[in-house]
């Protein structure tokens, strides 16, 4: 079965078509239990008949611009994974599960689009990105869009829920924040990235797992457990995403390779060879800010792919993944857990 990421496009209507085969390949998830894999594959196609609707708007360029990077596709990692969290509860396909699994997936999604004005992104999702086919003020505009339906649809899920979606966009955009900053004259970098990316990514995966425990009226203790396995898997799935975008093509990633590099922003693989002596000089070189050169971004790639950089940052997603499944200790024994099992071996295998 592969693991691969989704081919650039493969999306909803995919999704619709042949719902469970295209959820076997699009997350690498290892569902052996058809009964599971039947409610999540109805789970999320439910949540993309919501997506359609929520961005629906009178004013057409609102509804063009919403509606482009949903259709673009996306593995909807958020949501399948509040509809496999909602499994450890009574009420799981509940329309509150439903809701906080859109919900989650709008919010990523409304990140995305302000992400790629800020890393002045041109593909996202094998698509051309909205600030590139539009302008960045449409971007951030129907960013804002997607944000305010997102929290439209948690208030009907209770003040509990509304604080914590709040709490945890705050955290998101203090990551981001962060990220632009840098590291200060006194932080250790490597402390800072995985800081950074806990903030940007974990958080949101981390509420993905919360709400779907939450929602189904799971166990207080199995919600936490959910909760902390997302904080950790999330951070291994930006771990992964940063070591893919040095190795594997664009074609595969569905966005620019090397956007990183374009920006100054370095990721742990960046990092880790830089703090390694025996590095090549030029990396080095390359590696002090911002690269716009087509050949010298393909020049700090291949070094890259060479050093011992990328080899360390392996290890430590394998870490991560390790530390994420002995969270799964907590929920009882079940084919929910084995799937979030596969999940963290999903986050390792995708950069293979
Ligand atoms: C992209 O997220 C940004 C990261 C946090 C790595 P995804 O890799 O989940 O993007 P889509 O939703 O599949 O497009
Ligand atoms: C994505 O971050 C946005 C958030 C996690 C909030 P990145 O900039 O690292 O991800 P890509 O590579 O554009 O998907
Ligand atoms: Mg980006
Ligand atoms: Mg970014």
């Amino acid at each position: 079965m592969s693991v691969s990421s989704p081919p650039p496009g493969a999306g909803p209507a995919a999704a619709r078509d042949g719902a469970v085969e295209d959820l076997r390949a699009t997350v690498g998830l290892q569902i052996e239990d058809e009964q599971l894999l039947r409610a999540i594959a109805g789970g999320l196609a439910e949540v993309e008949t919501m997506l359609r609707d929520v961005v629906k708007s009178d004013v057409q360029a609102v509804h063009d611009a919403a509606l482009h990077l949903v259709e673009a596709g996306g593995k909807r990692f958020r949501p399948l994974f509040t509809l496999l969290s909602s499994q450890f509860g009574p009420k799981q396909g509940s329309e509150h599960v439903l809701i906080a699994a859109a919900a989650v997936e709008l919010v990523h999604l409304a990140t995305l689009y302000h992400d790629d004005v800020m890393d002045e992104a041109t593909m996202r999702r094998g698509a051309e990105s909205v600030n590139a086919r539009w302008d960045n003020t449409v971007a951030i505009l129907t960013g804002d869009f997607l944000f305010a339906h997102a929290s439209r649809l948690v208030a009907d899920l209770g003040t509990d829920a509304a604080r914590i979606i709040a709490e945890t966009f705050g955290e998101l955009v203090t990551g981001q924040m962060r990220e632009t900053v840098g590291p200060g004259p006194g932080d250790d970098p490597v402390e800072h990235y995985l800081t950074v990316i806990a903030q940007k990514t974990g958080s949101l995966i981390a509420t993905s797992g919360r709400f779907g425990g939450m929602m189904s009226g799971a166990e207080e203790e199995h919600i936490q457990a959910l909760r902390r396995f997302g904080d950790i898997v999330g951070t291994a799935f930006q771990i992964s995403d940063d070591i893919i975008d040095i190795a594997s093509p664009s074609a595969e990633l569905g966005k620019a390779q090397g956007t990183d590099l374009r920006e100054g922003v370095r990721t742990l693989p960046m990092l880790y060879a830089l703090a390694d002596p025996d590095t090549d000089p030029r990396l080095i070189e390359l590696l002090a800010g911002p690269i716009t050169e087509d050949a010298l971004v393909a020049e700090a790639l291949e070094l890259l792919r060479r050093s011992s950089g990328l080899e360390r940052a392996r290890v430590t997603l394998s870490d991560y993944a390790s530390r994420a499944r002995s969270e799964l200790a907590a929920l009882p024994a079940s084919p929910a857990r084995n799937a979030c099992e596969s999940v963290a071996d999903y986050m390792v295998a995708r950069t293979h």
